[in-house]
């Protein structure tokens, strides 16, 4: 039975005027007319909803708003023939939680075409715990392979290795079998990165240039960078 409320975390305008966000009943009849209405299990926590859920007009234009720009969960309702009742499904990106109401409510409705099926071998907890950063990660990575990286190819280098898309793409590149490299700021961690997967920890002024040249020699078949700048 599809209930007429539900609950969400709604960031909205307190009496100081400042946005932040409170749990509220939400009437399911206030969600945008979308085709797919998901029931949703679990959101993760990334820094947009946390821009979102303090007032940034950059992310979300009009409040009161419900954050989370990611989701996954059942699929309660479709009016499309793409998607089917019932099916297990994962949003991530597109403009969920900006100004469409997000995953931080028990409902979300969104375009069929926002919705991925959810691998079978992975758990809705599992699929969240990963999230819109490891969701970016994989996506990199399979760009990268599509190019012709193979772990054979030789090491692949990660800037930003301690943030959350670095350390989701060196695990993941570590499964697949590939030479890490971390650059990070955080040379005392090396344990955590060795953890992660990384072969080699450098410091970020190793990949951090000064010299001016154009070009320099290759020293990686690969590199993600998170953190752009001189660096990228
Ligand atoms: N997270 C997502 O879902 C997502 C999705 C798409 C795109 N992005 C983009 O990807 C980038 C990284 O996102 P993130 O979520 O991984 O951010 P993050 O968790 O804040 O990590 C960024 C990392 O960059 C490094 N860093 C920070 N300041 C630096 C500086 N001044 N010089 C050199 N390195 C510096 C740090 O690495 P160390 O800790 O190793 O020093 C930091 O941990 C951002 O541009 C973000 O907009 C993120």
């Amino acid at each position: 039975m599809i209930p007429e409320t539900f609950k969400a975390i709604v960031a909205e305008e307190n009496r100081d005027g400042k946005i932040s966000p409170v749990l509220r009943d939400k009437d399911l009849s206030n969600l945008p007319v979308n085709d797919v209405l998901v029931k949703v299990q679990y959101s993760s926590l990334n820094y947009k909803d946390a821009l979102s859920a303090t007032g940034n007009r950059g992310i979300t234009k009009s409040y009161p708003h419900t954050p989370g720009i990611d989701a996954c969960g059942t699929v309660i309702y479709s009016a499309d023939q793409s998607v089917t009742k019932g099916d297990q499904v994962l949003v991530c990106g597109y403009d969920l939680g900006m100004n469409t109401s997000g995953g931080f409510g028990q409902y979300i409705q969104v375009p069929a075409a926002w919705v991925m099926p959810l691998p079978e071998w992975m758990g809705f907890r599992e699929s969240m715990m990963l999230g819109t950063a490891g969701f970016t990660a994989a996506l990199a990575i399979y760009q990268m392979e599509l190019n012709g990286l193979k772990p054979e190819n030789g090491p692949v280098l990660v800037t930003g290795a301690g943030g959350g898309l670095g350390s989701l793409a060196i695990n993941i590149l570590a499964h697949l079998g590939y030479k890490v490299i971390a650059a990070t700021g955080k040379t005392d961690e090396v344990d955590y990165f060795t953890r992660l997967g990384a072969a080699v920890v450098i410091g970020r002024a190793e990949v951090d240039d000064q010299s001016g040249k154009l070009l320099l020699r290759p020293k990686w078949a690969a590199a993600i960078d998170t953190v752009g700048g001189n660096i990228l």
